[in-house]
């Protein structure tokens, strides 16, 4: 089965501050962004990759047949809707955040597998600490933890899974793909995450991030 890549790489990194967006810091003298697609098209599955970036970024991107480069949006959801518009007919596809450039083949493919069969597949690493659902500063509910998982990317699906997905949710605001599947009744299968595959999210893990390239690869 043929595979596409998203890459949602139009957030402004609130969190982690700073003059450019987090996905264009260097880690190891290489934008993040690149790490990650880098590491993509060297997959032997991948096809196209589409990455979603900010509207004068697309004006100085180097479009090539495998790499396209398309407008964000104001949500993440919005800027991986706009990225799937230019995803033909690959049967999966795969969104990964720009800023997890730790994500490893072995878990990549059985991904691409669970999704190829049961339609929608996620990465999840079972959280360790224990998690409250807080409300006015009060804990109104305490889920058992050994349900709780804590969502990844690569988040795979067959294509027409993620567009069905994708226009039934209109204008919401998901943070990932893999709830919505679930939401719209697909049967959305947890594949086991990696814990290295962390999400740069602020200073202090591009800090992790540069310790653990030197032990990678
Ligand atoms: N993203 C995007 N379009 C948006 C918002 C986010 O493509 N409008 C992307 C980010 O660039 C990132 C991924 O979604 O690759 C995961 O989002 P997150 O880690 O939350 O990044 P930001 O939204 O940029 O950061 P923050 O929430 O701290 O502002
Ligand atoms: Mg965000």
């Amino acid at each position: 089965m043929s595979v596409a890549v998203i890459i949602p790489a139009a957030g402004s990194g609130s969190r982690f501050g700073g003059d450019i967006p987090k996905q264009f810091r260097l880690l190891g003298g290489k934008p993040i962004l690149q790490h990650v697609v880098e590491r993509f098209l060297a997959h032997e599955r991948v096809g196209r990759i589409v990455v979603a970036v900010a509207e004068m970024v697309v004006d100085e991107a180097r479009q090539t047949e495998r790499v396209r480069y398309v407008a964000g949006g104001a949500t993440r959801q919005q800027s991986v809707s706009n990225a799937l518009a230019a995803v033909s007919d690959e049967d999966l596809v795969a969104v990964h955040d720009a800023v997890r450039p730790f994500f490893t083949y072995g878990t990549f493919g059985a991904l691409l597998d669970a999704a190829g069969v049961h339609g929608a597949a996620f990465p999840g690493v079972p959280v360790t600490d224990t998690i409250h659902l807080v409300r006015d500063e009060r804990i109104v509910q305490t889920p058992e933890r050994q349900l709780l998982f804590a969502a990844q990317t690569p988040q795979c699906f067959r294509t027409a899974v993620l567009r069905d997905v994708l226009t039934r949710a209109m204008d919401d605001d998901a943070t990932d793909e893999a709830g919505l599947a679930a939401r719209f009744g697909y049967d959305v299968r947890l594949v086991p995450g990696d814990a290295m595959n962390f999400k740069i999210t602020r200073p202090e893990d591009l800090a992790m991030a540069e310790r653990m390239l030197e032990q990678w690869s």
